[in-house]
Parts: C-alpha cells; structure tokens; sequence
C-alpha cells in the first residue's frame, strides 16, 4: 500500500529523519489550476469567486494568485499586500505574513506567478518553499490557483502539477483558438489531466453550449482526447460593478445570475474525481519532478 508518510521523507529530502505516525495521517488538498489560453477572459474574477463557493461547500480554501495581469485578485478584493514570495525567498518575511484573509474563511496568496522558476536553481530555497507547500496542502481541501494565461513555463508549471485543471474561455474564437493550443500543450506534458471547461460570458446556455462544442470538436478531432463541461457564467452587469467596487460578486450579489452560475459550478467541480490522486505527491515536488530538475 501506498505510505504517504514515504512521500513526505522524499519531500522533506532523503537525509532528514521525519517521523510520521501511521494512524495520524494528514490528507493533501486538491490542487484545482484556472487558466485560459488568452487573457482578459474573466479568469481571476472566477478563481476568486468560485474559491468562496467552494467555502461555502465547508472546504478550507486556499487561493494562489499566479497571474500577472493588473486586475490580481489583491485588488479585487480592495487588499493590501505587503509581504510577497519574494520577500519569503529573501528571508525577509515568513509564509504566514504573506497570507491574506480573504472573505468567508479563504486565504489568498498573492504575488505566486514565476515562483517555480525564481526557485529552479536554489536548492535551499527551494526546499523551504517545498515544505511550506506541504503544509498548506495539509491544511486546506483545497488549492485553487489563479495560473495568468498564455503557455510561459510559469503557467504551465501550476497546470500540469495540479490535479484538476478548469480552463475558461469565451465565444470569441481568439479565445476558443488559444484555449485548444492550451489543452494541446498541456496534454503534451501531462497526457493524464482532465480539463474542465467553463464559459464565460455566455449570452445564453445554447450560446455557451455552442462555445464549447467548437473547442471540444477540435480537441477530440486533433488530439483525440475528450474534454467536459464545467458550467457556464452569463454575461451579467453586476460583475463589472463588483469589480469597481473591488468586492467579489457572489457576496455583493448573492442573488446574481453569476452567482448562482459559479455556485453550480463548485458543486460539480467538488463531485468530479480529480483526475489523478492528490495524495500521491506534494504539490511542488511533483512540478519538480515533472520539470526533471
Ligand atoms: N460574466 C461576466 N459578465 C460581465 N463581465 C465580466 C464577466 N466576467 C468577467 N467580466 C469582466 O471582464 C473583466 C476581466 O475579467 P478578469 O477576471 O480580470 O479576466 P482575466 O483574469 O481572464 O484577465 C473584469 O473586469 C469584469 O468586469
Ligand atoms: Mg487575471
């Protein structure tokens, strides 16, 4: 049988003695990575409003802010950050002056994108971050990571180390375009990742049905691999105006159509086997592993 406590000696480095007792084992989270092909497509505005969703199911959620896009979730959410990761890489600041509290019990770590390559080579700092994410992988349920878009190693690293990836698009075909060159770079990587779909800005279900429906039927015709269906946000003018109000739409609006969309969304998320087992392997040590360094 598997023994986790094994896993975490690996993580943790073959020289340390780590005592792990049998009856007490700890369970990671699941590592859930939102990205999209092209920006600008309502990505971080569903991180952060699907990790509060996912809250209010009774998970413990962390969310990890990678994107480098302007609209990051610190603001979004009108906080103010002042550790980054940077500050923990340089000794100055421990993990936990970086977290953030965000609303409804969910923790943000914000500033996260090219943390995987700012430690590649430091084989210190990098065991310390590694061991930092084993914690966190043992407190939450779940790790939900903003990823940014495009396919830079920054993004690809968190898609292809995590154990479920939803990838959102809209109707535009730039938008549907770069989604399919994301699943197909991913699925180069990692041929195991399932990818969930989430339309964004769909004018209606058949809309966003018919979205879908042209990015799966390229996948399957040039890829030959299936992808599903998460859910669809509609376009809904109440998300602008929580954005303004740097406030997340599901606790402005609770009552929203894109609120009850993303909650729909984090129910079937949650029912979803992850496509592969969270519990095998540390976060960092598996991206670590998939990167061969
Ligand atoms: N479903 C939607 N309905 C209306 N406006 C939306 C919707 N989703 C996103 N937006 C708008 O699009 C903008 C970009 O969203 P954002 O989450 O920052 O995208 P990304 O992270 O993909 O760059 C937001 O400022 C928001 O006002
Ligand atoms: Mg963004």
């Amino acid at each position: 049988m598997w023994d986790q406590a094994q896993s975490l000696r690996e993580q943790y480095g073959s020289g340390r003695q780590f005592v792990y007792p049998e009856e007490d084992r700890i369970s990671l989270a699941r590592k859930i990575a939102v990205t999209s092909g092209k920006g600008g497509v309502g990505k971080s505005n569903i991180s952060l409003n699907l990790a509060i969703a996912i809250a209010r199911l009774n998970k413990k959620v962390l969310l990890i802010d990678a994107d480098t896009n302007l609209a990051n979730i610190d603001i979004l959410l009108g906080l103010k950050v002042n550790k980054t990761l940077a500050d923990v890489v340089m000794g100055t600041a421990f993990f936990s002056e970086v977290l953030l509290n965000g609303p409804e019990g969910i923790k943000l770590l914000p500033g996260s994108s090219g943390m995987i390559e700012m430690v590649e080579q430091d084989s210190a700092v990098r065991e310390k971050l590694t061991k930092a994410f084993t914690e966190f992988e043992q407190h939450y349920d779940v790790i939900l990571i903003d990823t940014g878009a495009g396919l830079s190693n920054a993004v690809l690293d968190y898609v292809t180390g995590a154990d479920d990836v939803v990838l959102v698009t809209n109707a535009e075909p730039t938008s549907i375009t770069d989604a399919y060159a994301m699943v197909k770079v991913a699925l180069y990587r990692n041929p195991m990742l399932h990818m969930h779909v989430i339309v964004n800005l769909a004018p209606s279900r058949d809309h966003a049905m018919g979205t879908f429906d042209k990015l799966r039927l390229a996948v399957r015709n040039f890829l030959q691999v299936d992808i599903q269906m998460l859910g669809f946000v509609p376009v809904d003018p109440n998300i602008p105006i929580a954005v303004a109000k740097q406030e997340p739409f599901i606790t402005r609006y609770p009552r929203s159509a894109a609120t009850n969309a993303v909650m729909m969304i984090a129910r079937k998320l949650l029912k979803i086997q992850p496509s592969r087992d969270s519990q095998k392997s540390g976060f960092l040590t598996r991206i670590f592993q998939q990167k061969g360094s």
